[in-house]
């Protein structure tokens, strides 16, 4: 037999046992590790409650405003959304569009940082309340210095990367020194890949709901796609959620699963421990679903109303204010 026929032979016959190799040792040369134990319980040990987005009932979500409000009301941590303007610039907005928040319209790709000088991202907010108070588009570099001074930990959650920004942010963290205070989480599982890939030392997150492809939104009213791409969104998130429970977080190295509240469970907190990982819960606005979070399964919660942290952990009479 010559050399090439014995090949064809081998595959013909081994592939039952050379795909499995192939995954395997795909999956161990490309997996990331996970930042060393010392740094993930300096970040975790004080990290009760995250302020999502701030304080976004009493302030406009994503403002300085918003997270100094979210401060006094108790929480240790702030999370924010990351987008980038059009030349590049990490500014603090969570949608693609500035329409909701702000009193421009149009995709925050489209603007120059410039042409944001006047934006007011109190705009909508105030009109509901009668308000007058004019507040500025922060930018990442802007909302990073007000945490370091203010002791507050952040949650960065990525919308939107390309790979001049991604090593922008390790910057970012190696001048700031974020290591002990900050964790980047992101959606899209490349970019918390990536970032591990960049600085191991930084601590990352795999952030996740049930049917995110397939649903705009949480309810499961408004597909993303028509026809057969409904269809293959819907295997696609499937095998997201199975992937979850079994090898993504690990091959990714990230140190937590930020999970929707829905997908929340003992068992579901007590798989992820026993990997060493930490679960951190979104969005908790229901009180005693939060004292069961932080008391029973003593996890982290991301809340809009950090001022319940209050309820769970009342002030004995005669101390406090
Ligand atoms: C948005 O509001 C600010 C502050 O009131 C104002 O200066 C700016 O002109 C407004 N921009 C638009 C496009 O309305």
């Amino acid at each position: 037999m010559d050399c090439l026929s014995s090949t064809v032979l081998f595959i013909f016959i081994g592939w039952p046992i050379i795909l499995p190799v192939l995954f395997f040792v795909g999956y161990w040369s490309l997996k990331n590790k996970p930042t060393s134990k010392k740094y993930v319980e300096r970040f975790f040990h004080n990290f009760h409650i995250g302020g999502h987005r701030g304080s976004p009932m009493m302030e406009p979500e994503n403002t300085i405003a918003s997270m100094i409000q979210a401060k006094k009301e108790g929480a240790d941590l702030i999370e924010f959304d990351v987008s980038l303007t059009k030349d590049g610039v990490a500014v603090i907005l969570h949608d693609d569009t500035l329409d909701r928040t702000t009193n421009l319209t149009g995709p925050i790709r489209d603007f120059f940082y410039k042409d944001l000088g006047t934006v007011d991202c109190a705009a909508n907010f105030k009109k509901e309340r009668g308000s007058t108070t004019v507040l500025p588009l922060p930018t990442l570099e802007e909302l990073v210095k007000w945490a370091k001074e203010h002791n507050m930990k952040m949650l960065f959650d990525i919308k939107d990367a390309d790979e001049c920004f991604l090593s922008k942010l390790v910057k970012l963290f190696d001048e700031h020194d974020l290591y002990d205070s900050s964790i980047v989480c992101s959606f899209f599982p490349i970019i918390v890949y990536k970032v591990k890939r960049l600085n191991p030392r930084i601590l990352t997150g795999y952030t996740w709901r049930r049917w995110f492809i397939t649903y705009i939104d949480h309810e499961g009213r408004k597909p993303r796609f028509n026809g057969y791409k409904h269809y293959i969104a819907s295997i696609v998130d499937t095998l997201n959620v199975w992937s979850i429970k079994s090898w993504l977080p690990s091959f990714l190295g990230v140190e937590m699963v930020l999970t929707e509240r829905s997908e929340i469970s003992s068992m579901f907190v007590h798989q992820q421990r026993h990997h060493g990982r930490e679960v951190c819960a979104w969005t908790v606005n229901d009180i005693n679903e939060m004292v069961w979070m932080r008391k029973t399964l003593e996890i982290p919660v991301l809340t809009d109303m950090p001022f319940l942290v209050n309820q769970i952990n009342p002030v004995p009479p005669g101390q406090g204010f």
